[in-house]
């Protein structure tokens, strides 16, 4: 009897080591445009590992991300519409003295009290002139990367609003760390994760954020940089800046192959949860000095068009009960909070006042998602906002004065997709071990549903969005040819009233003028926490 006892408990703690908490991964590129990811339909980068991801996964169809950066971070971390937070407005400036309202409690605080280990690496952005808004005084044990909003890839500064100032390191170093200097961001990212991969103790899950530099643009000097061996591989794309871009994205798809072999080898990918997520739309045709894609989706990013807000996206893991397909869930980034607390066994009633919601089953077993109202964002600063209930869209203003109204390329349809390279990359192969790569008709016909079309319309109803709202019917029109706003006046009433009903929820935006104080210049050409030491005059925005 003893004899016994002792194997079930032998038994028993293998079983425990198996049925503990998932692991979760979650690769957030930056400005990468929905045309970026090769399951979108673009023959021209490819990018067969993110593919792999999605096609062995869940392929995200209906997945909403804010238009610009600090805000759609501030929603993934609190589970809220940037409008309940005061972050609707802009991105955070290294001199801004603000950051995400302390008062916000957030993803790795809430996944720390399930166990996890939680570690950040790459690009943070959600406050950083005093050190209680650092990742690591908000709920991450390590942070390796960067505070601002963008880095030169090799240099690690970050040209802004006239400053100039190195923004690198690893929490446990001092200010800098000299021996990254130099170093190609996303092969750090890529090191720093298969170490913390590597070193993880099992006994505890693991929250890995991998909030990549990639795609987002540099300094003027030379705002897209990679290897040269690989922008090489890229001599057909005739477009300079473009060629370079397939560098940058060829770095992040590799980099997030590289890990995902990793947890495989290590172990932890068959009781993990990876998401595979764009911050915000791409910037496209030189927005940003960039040469993203949203095609054919309308608009760039920091605009409330499809282009800006209709974000690349993938979830994966084989606790998913219905996998291999493309998700049509309407879901927006504020859910992952909910969704990855429940998938993580945590019970959802500790969420007092969000906005997001617990997708975890809608998503995994395929059924009804729970969202019907989606707002996009509300912004008085730049006078304009948008929301979606059902298949209808409201977009009201615009940014730029309407000059990035339009729709951009490239297309990237010329060519062909190569299938096997997303059976032979890093992911593909890990994922195939665990015997859940799906085989190439199935993977043809999950590309095909994954690809927006959109016909040149026999009838386009131009939109004035600075004159009157517009209102689209994104099931029909996901590229917003036709304003159906004098068509279906009950439509856009009803909608308007939705608008007004958040706008009415709304706090203030808690932007602040730059603190002079904050200019690297003083901080030995370095960002730092300044407004923990004295010494302040403030300039205008
Ligand atoms: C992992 O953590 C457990 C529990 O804290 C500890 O007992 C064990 O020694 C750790 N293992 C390693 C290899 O550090
Ligand atoms: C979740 O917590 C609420 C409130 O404490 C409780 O009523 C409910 O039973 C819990 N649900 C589960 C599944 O434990
Ligand atoms: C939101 O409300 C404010 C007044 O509180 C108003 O100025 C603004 O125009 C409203 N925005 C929208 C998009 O309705």
């Amino acid at each position: 009897m003893l004899f016994l006892c002792s194997i079930l408990f032998v038994v028993t703690c293998n079983a425990d080591d198996y049925a503990q908490r998932p692991n979760i991964i979650l690769f957030l590129a930056d400005d990468l445009g929905w045309n970026d990811v090769g399951y979108h339909g673009s023959n021209q980068i490819p990018t067969p590992n993110i593919d792999a991801l999605a096609y062995s996964g869940v392929a995200l169809h209906n997945y909403y991300v804010l238009p610009i950066c600090t805000p759609s971070r501030a929603a993934l971390m609190t589970g809220k519409y940037p409008i309940h937070t005061g972050m609707q407005h802009g991105v955070i400036y290294g001199a801004e003295p603000r950051g995400l309202p302390l008062s916000e409690k957030i993803l790795p605080q809430y996944l720390k009290e399930l166990g996890y280990a939680t570690h950040l690496i790459g690009k943070w952005h959600l406050g950083s002139y005093k050190k209680e808004y650092l990742p690591y005084n908000r709920g991450f044990d390590s942070h390796t990367g960067f505070i601002t909003g963008k880095i030169d890839m090799y240099d690690h500064t970050n040209v802004e609003r006239g400053s100039w100032g190195f923004d690198f390191k690893r929490d446990s170093d001092a200010l800098v760390s000299h021996d990254l200097f130099g170093v190609y961001a996303t092969d750090i990212y890529t090191d720093e994760a298969t170490k913390i991969i590597k070193a993880h103790n099992r006994s505890q899950p693991l929250f890995l954020m991998v909030a990549h530099s990639a795609v987002h643009s540099g300094n003027p000097y030379e705002p897209i940089r990679a290897p040269e061996s690989v922008i090489e591989k890229f001599s057909y794309i005739k477009d300079r800046q473009r060629q370079k871009f397939a560098g940058v994205l060829t770095k992040l798809d590799e980099s997030i192959g590289e890990v995902v072999s990793s947890l495989q080898s290590n172990g932890l990918l068959q009781n993990s949860i990876i998401i595979f997520s764009t911050d915000n739309g791409g910037a496209a045709a030189g927005f940003n000095s960039n040469a993203a894609s949203n095609f054919p989706l309308r608009g760039v990013k920091n605009t409330l068009w499809e282009g800006g807000l209709r974000g690349a996206g993938a979830l994966w893991s084989p606790l998913l009960t219905h996998k291999n397909r493309v998700a049509t869930q309407l879901l927006h980034i504020s859910d992952w909070l909910p969704t990855l607390y429940s998938a993580a066994g945590g019970n959802t009633s500790v969420f007092k006042n969000i906005d997001g919601i617990d997708q975890w089953e809608a998503l995994s077993k395929d059924s009804k998602s729970e969202r019907t109202t989606l707002l996009h964002n509300i912004d008085d600063i730049w006078k304009n906002g948008a929301i979606t209930v059902d298949q209808w869209k409201v977009v009201t203003g615009t940014n730029y004065d309407g000059k990035w109204d339009s729709w951009y390329g490239p297309d990237g349809r010329e060519g062909n997709y190569d299938v096997e390279l997303v059976y032979n990359g890093l992911a593909g192969r890990a994922i195939q071990e665990l015997g859940l790569m799906p085989d190439k008709e199935k993977i043809k016909e999950l590309r095909e549903a994954a690809t927006v079309k959109c016909k040149e319309p026999a009838s386009p109803i131009e939109c004035k969005p600075l004159e009157a709202p517009c209102l689209f019917n994104i099931e029909e029109d996901p590229c917003e040819q036709r304003n159906l706003a004098d068509k279906h006046p009950e439509v856009l009433q009803r909608l308007l009233k939705e608008l007004n009903r958040l706008n009415a929820t709304a706090v203030p935006p808690n932007n602040k003028p730059l603190d002079l104080n904050g200019d690297p210049k003083f901080w030995s050409r370095i960002f730092v926490n300044f407004g923990d030491y004295e010494r302040s005059r403030t300039i205008e925005l």
